[in-house]
């Protein structure tokens, strides 16, 4: 287990000491070079657009782009669901649509983290009414607590454990995105 209180935490979260690092930079950046080696064999032909779900994806997209060795294009969806809180409230507000057209190329939809899997399973619906010609999902992490029946599942980082996980993107209210760890905030 890591000092959680060094400094150098300490200096990163404003003075909060956090519970543990789940996920640390090095297993971070390993696991998202596995999923870009998948993706790059996963699809041998065809447009492909890489669809990051802000804010949350933004840190691990500009990484996992980066080891997809085919050409993509990459456009933003913006839905809102948690506000400040930190249970799901299933209502899912999309608040910037992609510009990109989506008709006729491989979607793969780029998740921090899913929960109850509810943000997902809504725009899984959306996206399917464009005509892509396949939709699939990439989550960093998946804490496994959503109904099995998501077929479109395709590429998953890790099993989150059951933990309000905050860094590499992820955020409680906002803040803890630009840990470049993944960590258990236990507040
Ligand atoms: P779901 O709709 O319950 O699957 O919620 C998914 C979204 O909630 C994710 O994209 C995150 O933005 C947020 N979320 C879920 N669990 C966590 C967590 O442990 N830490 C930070 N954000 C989370
Ligand atoms: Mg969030």
């Amino acid at each position: 287990m890591s000092t959680l209180s060094s400094p150098d935490v300490l200096r990163r979260t404003g003075g909060r000491p956090i519970k543990s690092i789940v996920f640390d930079e090095e297993t971070i950046a390993r696991r998202v070079g596995e999923l870009g080696r998948e993706i790059t064999e996963a699809y041998p032909e065809g447009e492909l657009l890489v669809l990051g779900l802000l804010k949350g994806s933004f840190i691990f997209l500009s990484d996992l782009v980066r080891t997809i060795e085919r050409p993509l294009q990459v456009d933003f969806l913006i839905a809102s669901s948690y506000g400040a809180g930190k249970t799901s409230s299933g209502a899912v507000q999309l608040l910037y649509d992609p510009e990109t057209g989506l008709a006729g190329k491989h979607i793969l939809l780029v998740e921090d983290i899913i929960d109850s899997g509810k943000t997902l399973e809504r725009l899984l619906g959306l996206l399917a009414e464009r005509r892509p010609r396949s939709l699939a999902i990439c989550a960093l992490l998946d804490k496994q607590l959503a109904p099995a029946r998501q077929p479109e599942l395709r590429f998953v980082g890790f099993r989150a454990p059951p933990a309000f996980l905050v860094g590499y993107g992820l955020d409680h209210a906002e803040n803890y995105r630009n840990l470049p760890f993944i960590a258990d905030l236990d507040s």
